[in-house]
């Protein structure tokens, strides 16, 4: 089958829709309504299909597509590098987001972001073509015959670490026994664990300023001998392994710059815990013109001015914003005033400022905005969700005794791996 990406069209919020190949649209109508997912389809179903996907390679040749699941709860660079790396081992990504009760059930606790959130910020990264809505978590015999026939995938794919069903055996076994199954490495530095402790352990820092220190939230853990896991998920495993390359950021980046006449819009920052806010903001922020400039702050700018650090650090905040499909160019440490010299040097047409903006302006302070406004450039758009990374910190604050206890175990396990890493090559 051939297949030429100019057909697709994508329409966002939409389906989008081929001439040529209708037919394989209303197939995965069906699997989507044979999960029982048919609610879901008519908002979420979304439905990318890159430019580029079967250029270069082998273009007379149907496009090979790679399914690839997760959770994806608390949305970071892991994440995005994982399809990253799944997406080069095919030309088609189909990305599966596991439901809230399949994540209950195989995991014994609820997501942190709804599905709904979990979709728009798989969706917004750059590599994912298509996405399928409450995907299961083990890829059973009936599963794994609907992705390969109805979705026409080629492989699935998973990263090097272990994914055991609560009975001890191995989610992808029947696709590794299929001889269809590939592995990428996992993204060293960070995971949802981390970032949870992280989270949790920003809370026990609140409340031991507010004077009310709970000991039963982070109590240290020493009968466990040389397990340095305690109650708060450790502040040891804060310490991130993250070790930002420049060759990570060339991965990430999209490696242009503004066409001829483009017009440059330029959004600013925190973008802390990278959320469906953000992504829909971004989408919002690059419908103004050709090409997407993000300034993101420096952490020292954060805790100047909310008095306290950001949960994820400005080299993770980057690459979590230049993941994004909108998303054109970073500026790795932005200053907080727009200035004149800012406009010139990058040619920006327009700045813009979303209705939910978080670490907004003390009183006293300068606006940072004074310039682009008095030049008549300053926009404000509407954020289309209200949802800060203060109010998902919250959630999982909300429930810490349960997150407390799924980190206890987690950051046990994280442990091991890191005391017993070894090197493994590839991306
Ligand atoms: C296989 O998985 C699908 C999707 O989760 C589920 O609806 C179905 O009942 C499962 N089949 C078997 C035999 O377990
Ligand atoms: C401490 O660790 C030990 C061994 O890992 C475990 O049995 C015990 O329940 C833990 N205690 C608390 C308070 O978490
Ligand atoms: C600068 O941006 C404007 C659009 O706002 C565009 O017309 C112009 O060509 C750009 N300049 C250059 C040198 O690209």
């Amino acid at each position: 089958m051939e297949i030429d990406s100019k057909q697709w069209r994508w329409i966002w919020d939409g389906v989008c829709f081929c001439r040529e190949l209708l037919g394989v649209g209303g197939i995965m109508i069906t699997a989507a309504a044979l999960l029982g997912l048919s609610n879901y389809y008519n908002k979420h179903y979304y439905y990318y299909w890159a430019d580029d996907a079967d250029q270069g390679k082998g273009k007379r040749k149907r496009p090979v597509r790679v399914y690839m699941d997760g959770c994806f709860d608390l949305m970071h660079y892991g994440h995005a590098n994982a399809l990253r790396q799944a997406k080069s081992l095919g030309d088609v990504l189909v990305v599966g987001v596991v439901s809230d009760q399949e994540i209950v059930a195989n995991k014994g606790l609820a997501p942190v972001l709804s599905m709904e959130e979990r979709l728009t910020l798989v969706g917004g990264l750059k590599w994912v073509d298509q996405v399928i809505p409450n995907a299961p978590y083990e890829i059973n015999e009936t599963f794994m015959h609907t992705l390969f026939n109805e979705y026409k995938i080629d492989y699935i794919i998973h990263g090097d670490d272990p994914c055991l069903l609560p009975d001890g055996t191995d989610a992808y076994a029947l696709a590794k026994k299929a001889g269809r199954y590939k592995q990428i490495k996992r993204t060293e530095g960070v995971s949802t664990t981390d970032i949870l402790g992280r989270i949790l352990s920003s809370l026990r820092g609140a409340e031991v300023e507010k004077g009310h220190a709970d000991a039963s939230i982070c109590e240290q853990n020493h009968s466990g001998g040389n397990t340095q896991a305690d109650s708060c998920g450790s502040i040891k495993s804060h310490l991130s392994h993250f070790l930002p390359t420049s060759r990570r950021i060339v991965q990430f980046s999209n490696g242009k710059g503004p066409g001829p006449n483009a017009r440059v819009v330029y959004i600013d920052g925190v973008f802390d815990l990278f959320h469906a806010g953000h992504v829909e903001i971004l989408r919002s922020a690059k419908q103004l013109g050709d090409f997407l400039l993000v300034g993101i702050h420096s952490d020292q700018t954060v805790s100047h001015h909310r008095g306290s650090h950001p949960i994820m650090h400005l080299h993770e905040r980057s690459l979590s914003v230049l993941a994004c499909r909108y998303v054109d160019e970073v500026i790795i440490g932005a200053p907080r005033e727009v200035t004149q010299d800012m406009i010139t040097t990058f040619n920006i047409s327009v700045v813009v400022h979303g209705t939910v903006a978080e670490g907004s302006s003390c009183n006293g302070e300068v606006d940072p905005y004074a310039t682009p406004k008095s030049m008549g450039i300053f926009q404000t758009i509407m954020s289309p969700k209200i949802i800060t990374s203060a109010s998902i910190a919250r959630r999982i604050m909300d429930n810490h005794e349960a997150y407390k206890k799924r980190n206890l175990k987690k950051t046990a396990s994280e442990y091991k791996y890191y005391a017993e890493k070894k090197f493994v090559s590839g991306d």
